[in-house]
């Protein structure tokens, strides 16, 4: 069976974008492969977030991974920092990543622009760390999105040096995991083509939203003035709200308003209390399991003891080859 490996940074909540982007795969693949879904939380160290957010923000996604549907009897579920085997493979992997690659890479480059004054060196070596995921289970696939496909790569270049300096065929040289169409970019509610945390809260439907806050930011999304002609080309904004459409309502309600559009006889405010109804829908067997995990501590502390149990079975087991190959052998 293929290995499959993904980390998610606890930022905040998932939201729609999130379930649709990566997590509804995810769900199928847990039966397909030997996955491991892990909480990314050293990576986000970089920024300082501060303790007691870390640790909710952690205990969040956790929760939303299994209320969408993640199986701890399926997958390896764990948080990264329950691994600390990572961090020995990342200072063993920064052997093989050279300055000037990480200094080139886009993110990083993209982040000294937006963090100018917090230029660390785990920002650099973020690349570095996120290999050591991934070679930690010598992973065959791993699910990223386009903005982490140059992660991957370099992933692959320090394992493909590795087995070069030690002439070994030890690490597999991981790929993405081809999603095929399976993958659906959500647009956000205000007019932006990506559904995204980082411009506004209003702009995405997290999955923990109350019903009447889903309801509340539905029927304040942007729209246009209405189309004057028939067959008008759909704005941006109102695009959006048909892409939302054709994920969480039924084929024939989206046809229904497609027709109105067409004949310039729709109302938004009709349609979007349409939408706000099935987003709720959608979202709400999803919702009640977030209020019960809420509730259940001891559960969601055994699912992460478990899964880290499981992640250092295969973690040791690679450590200890790398170590052996490398010449760390104890005397
Ligand atoms: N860098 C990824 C992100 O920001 C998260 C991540 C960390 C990851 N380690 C990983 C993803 C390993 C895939 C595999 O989204």
């Amino acid at each position: 069976m293929e290995t499959v490996v993904s980390g998610i940074r606890p930022t905040g909540f998932l939201h729609l974008g999130n379930y649709f982007g990566a997590l509804r795969s995810f769900i199928k693949m847990q039966n397909e492969a030997d996955c491991f879904f892990f909480i990314a939380d050293y990576h986000s160290l970089t920024t300082h977030p501060k303790s007691s957010e870390l640790h909710t923000n952690i205990k969040n996604v956790l929760i939303d991974y299994l209320a969408a549907g993640l199986d701890p009897e399926k997958a390896t579920i764990y948080v990264q920092s329950d691994l600390p085997e990572t961090t020995e493979l990342y200072l063993l992997l920064n052997m093989f990543s050279y300055v000037g690659e990480l200094e080139r890479c886009v993110s990083f480059k993209e982040k000294i622009k937006k963090h100018s004054d917090n230029v660390n060196a785990g920002l650099l070596t973020y690349p570095v760390l996120q290999a050591a995921d991934v070679l930690i289970h010598n992973a065959d696939k791993v699910p990223v999105g386009k903005d982490q496909k140059q992660h991957l790569e370099m992933a692959r270049d320090f394992a493909q040096r590795f087995n070069y300096i030690y002439e070994t065929e030890y690490f597999k040289l991981p790929v993405a995991y081809n999603f095929g169409n399976e993958l659906v970019k959500l647009p956000g509610l205000d007019g932006s083509t990506k559904m995204s945390k980082s411009d506004n809260d209003a702009s995405c439907i997290y999955l923990s939203d109350p019903p009447e806050i889903s309801r509340k930011k539905v029927m304040k999304a942007v729209t246009d003035s209405g189309p004057t002609e028939p067959n008008q080309e759909k704005s941006q904004a109102i695009e959006n709200l048909f892409q939302l459409m054709k994920v969480v309502s039924k084929p024939d309600t989206l046809t229904f308003f497609e027709e109105q559009y067409n004949a310039c006889q729709i109302r938004y405010g009709d349609m979007k209390k349409q939408l706000a109804d099935d987003i709720i829908n959608f979202t709400a067997p999803i919702y009640k399991r977030i209020l019960e995990l809420r509730d259940q501590p001891h559960y969601l502390s055994r699912v992460a003891r478990q899964g880290a149990e499981k992640a250092k079975e295969s973690a040791v087991k690679t450590l200890k080859e790398v170590r052996e190959i490398i010449g760390l052998k104890s005397l």
